[in-house]
């Protein structure tokens, strides 16, 4: 065949862009439905097996709450998906293509996994606005000349994750003068400013008052769809408000896994966990 037939021969079999984008074996499947497979999976500190052959999985679009008693794992869990700890065993894969264990943890973040630890981290002398602009530019130390030199749709994005994080009046101030709530919606707006698919939340709304902890609620659903959210948190008032699918970890493991009501009343989990 001529070149330009071998060409089309490519676009009609819809394999165009195969010789047209890098390979970077990174581009996340999810067409059948499921963002995120963990199986078997097992760690062990000293002995002592801090994941127990843990089996998980989780929609794309989701927001799922992930509960448990004190040790049951949940953060060691969101540990392995990030690449922090390595499993002994299992596999742990982000669609049906990314396997998560033969990536590192930067390698990981750029695949679409972004993480909100407990403590929020922003840049304290900053205002709102170069926060979110640093975060977009990942790499902190070209953050001086960038300014200038941003585009309309990059102030676009900051603009609509202001809005998304309640902090659109605020974004001139400090961050160091926001309230302790305010400073994790500004670190989810961070995270959110690098497109995660999947954003995993450890404990979001301790510390937080009633209030805060509602404005919380409503961001976190307002993500799902677009992103895939994973919330461990123990405040079950917290729990009720978000959830459609509450998994309880116990020992390593999937104790139970339903709507907050089925978990609720299954006495296995009561006897573990809410009954406390
Ligand atoms: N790096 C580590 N070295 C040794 N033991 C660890 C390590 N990380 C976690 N563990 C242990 O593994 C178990 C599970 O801990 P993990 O932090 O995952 O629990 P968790 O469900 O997040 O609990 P919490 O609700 O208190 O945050 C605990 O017994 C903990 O002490
Ligand atoms: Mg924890």
């Amino acid at each position: 065949m001529k070149p330009l037939d071998t060409l089309r021969e490519q676009v009609r079999r819809d394999r165009v862009f195969d010789f047209m984008v890098p390979k970077t074996g990174l581009e996340l499947d999810v067409s059948h439905g499921t963002i995120l497979y963990l199986e078997g999976l097992t760690v062990s500190f000293d002995g002592f097996k801090a994941i127990d052959d843990l089996n998980l999985y989780v929609g794309a679009g989701e927001l799922r709450c992930i509960i448990g008693p004190n040790g049951a794992g949940k953060t060691t869990m969101m540990d392995i998906v990030t690449g922090k700890t390595r499993p002994d065993q299992g596999s742990a894969w982000f669609g049906q293509r990314i396997d998560l264990l033969r990536l590192n943890e930067s390698e990981i973040a750029e695949a679409g996994i972004g993480r909100k630890f407990q403590k929020p981290t922003v840049f304290e002398q900053h205002s709102v606005f170069e926060n979110l602009e640093m975060a977009m530019a990942g790499d902190k130390r070209v953050w001086p000349t960038l300014y200038a030199r941003l585009n309309g749709e990059q102030r676009d994005r900051i603009d609509q994750v202001l809005d998304l994080i309640g902090l659109a009046d605020a974004r001139r101030e400090r961050a160091g003068a926001l309230s302790h709530g305010q400073k994790q919606w500004l670190e989810i707006g961070m995270l959110l400013m690098q497109n995660p698919k999947l954003l995993l939340v450890d404990e979001p709304v301790a510390g937080m008052t009633h209030q805060e902890m509602d404005r919380t609620a409503e961001l976190l659903n307002s993500l799902a769809g677009q992103h895939t959210v994973v919330v461990v948190e123990h405040d079950m008032d917290f729990v009720r408000s978000i959830a459609n699918t509450v998994t309880v970890l116990h020992q390593g493991r999937v104790l139970a896994e339903g709507s907050m009501e089925q978990v609720q009343n299954d006495p296995r989990v009561v006897e573990v966990y809410l009954g406390e």
